[in-house]
């Protein structure tokens, strides 16, 4: 997208003022910069992207703005549906500006979040597309937020997917962007939701569930004890991905490029199931250590191997929500469970890091899989800034079932008259 004449738009375009009133970016600054790496002391600047091409020169040379965009959401639960939503979204401007519904918005709305409001900055300031974080954004874009949103931020546009964002009398969230003409749809990603991904976790629970009964569940639920299944899903729907890995979908999400010549290439790998928080932490650390991250994602059937449990998200889907974070240059998509000097040659791999938390692996205890990094003299163990792993997050939304069920029957109601209305949406995407 190029950018507009900014004498079109009412409202002068002064960077610097508005610098200052980015009070909420303040914010995420200072809580994410809460959880320092433990390393070395190495200090490398945490949040470069804040302020990219902003400001006076940039005006000066073109006497045009860019066009800046906003897009709201939850992000509880993120996952790779939400960063295509913010890639689709970026794409209609030059600036994403992100809004982040606080807490007690969400419980008002739609019951308690999953994740804090720290986990949901971090995930949301971790994705490459996003320019700006504003905290604590309302549900309900009123006329006051509006207003706020176009003469205090310069946003041009707000952005939505198609699915419905419905306030609790039924009434459209977007209803008076549409009305002043500031409102740009995008298509929602197919394949995976929320809802999806609660169920794909009681499936996964179920199956570990009956293994220690001795019955075996080979990733088919519902095949086994009815009963069961009736008493864990309720409403909740439990389904097998229905994400169509493409080639065009993974080529969106990449870099496209190598690293430099004299580059220097840290290696981490992992399954990254339930990308959260504490991954975006680990390879934020990852990549301060060298000039270009190269994450190894496992296969399903390591994971499973290693794990003990087939991964919630499938190895495509994982591979989409690491390349959406921005510490990440590449992936290798189904990664060996052991580092090799073949790999480490292929790659120029100058240093391998694994974190001090990660899943707790089942009773397989084989050969340590960073041996030959190790006897190089290229390995790091780096603390993990954070505690969380992918099956405490489950645990969570386990814990928090009751309410994701009312949450979900609600959500049903009155999603149900919208998608009678629901027309072809063309897809903005490049
Ligand atoms: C391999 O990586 C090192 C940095 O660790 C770099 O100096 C060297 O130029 C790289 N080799 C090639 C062929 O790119």
């Amino acid at each position: 997208m190029g950018s507009v004449d900014f004498e079109k738009y009412n409202g002068i375009w002064d960077g610097v003022p508005q610098l200052l009133g980015l009070g909420g970016l303040m914010i995420t600054a200072a809580l994410l910069g809460i959880s320092k790496c433990l390393f070395g002391g190495i200090g490398v600047q945490s949040f470069p992207w804040f302020w990219p091409d902003f400001g006076i020169f940039y005006q000066r040379k073109s006497k045009k703005r860019p066009i800046r965009v906003y897009m709201d959401g939850c992000f509880d639960l993120m996952h790779y549906g939400h960063a295509n939503a913010l890639r689709q979204a970026k794409a209609l401007g030059d600036q994403l500006v992100v809004g982040v519904i606080s807490d007690e918005e969400i419980i008002a709305n739609k019951g308690p979040p999953v994740l804090s409001m720290e986990e949901r900055l971090i995930l949301v300031s971790g994705i490459k597309w996003v320019d700006e974080v504003i905290t604590n954004a309302p549900y309900e874009i009123t006329e006051q937020f509006m207003n706020t949103l176009f003469n205090e931020y310069k946003i041009d546009y707000i952005i939505h997917g198609d699915d419905p964002c419905l306030l609790l009398d039924g009434t459209d969230a977007y209803a008076l962007a549409k009305r002043v003409g500031r409102y740009k749809q995008i298509k929602r990603t197919e394949g995976v939701s929320s809802t999806d991904i609660v169920g794909r976790i009681l499936s996964s629970l179920r199956c570990t569930k009956l293994d220690s009964h001795g019955n075996s569940c080979n990733g088919k639920p519902g095949t086994n004890d009815g009963k069961i299944q009736d008493e864990a899903s309720g409403p909740i729907k439990s389904q097998l991905s229905n994400f169509l890995p493409t080639s065009r979908r993974i080529m969106q999400f990449s870099n496209c490029k190598g690293p430099s010549p004299d580059s220097r290439v840290v290696y981490i790998d992992g399954a990254f199931d339930l990308f959260h928080a504490g991954h975006v932490e680990i390879l934020r650390c990852a990549r301060q250590l060298g000039d270009f991250l190269l994450v190894g994602i496992h296969s399903d059937q390591i994971v499973s191997q290693r794990g003990g449990s087939s991964p919630i998200m499938h190895l495509h889907e994982r591979s989409l929500s690491v390349l959406a974070c921005r510490y990440v240059d590449e992936v290798i998509i189904g990664a060996p469970w052991e580092v090799t000097h073949d790999m480490i040659n292929t790659f120029n791999i100058s240093l391998v890091v694994h974190g001090t938390v990660s899943e707790s692996n089942s009773a397989v205890d084989e050969k340590d899989p960073y041996t030959i990094p190790k006897s190089m003299g290229i390995f790091k163990a780096i603390a993990s800034p954070r505690t969380s792993t992918s099956s405490s997050i489950a645990r969570r939304i386990v814990d928090n079932l009751e309410a994701y069920k009312r949450r979900n029957l609600r959500k049903k109601e009155s999603e149900d008259r919208y998608y009678e209305e629901k027309k072809f949406v063309s897809d903005w995407s490049l």
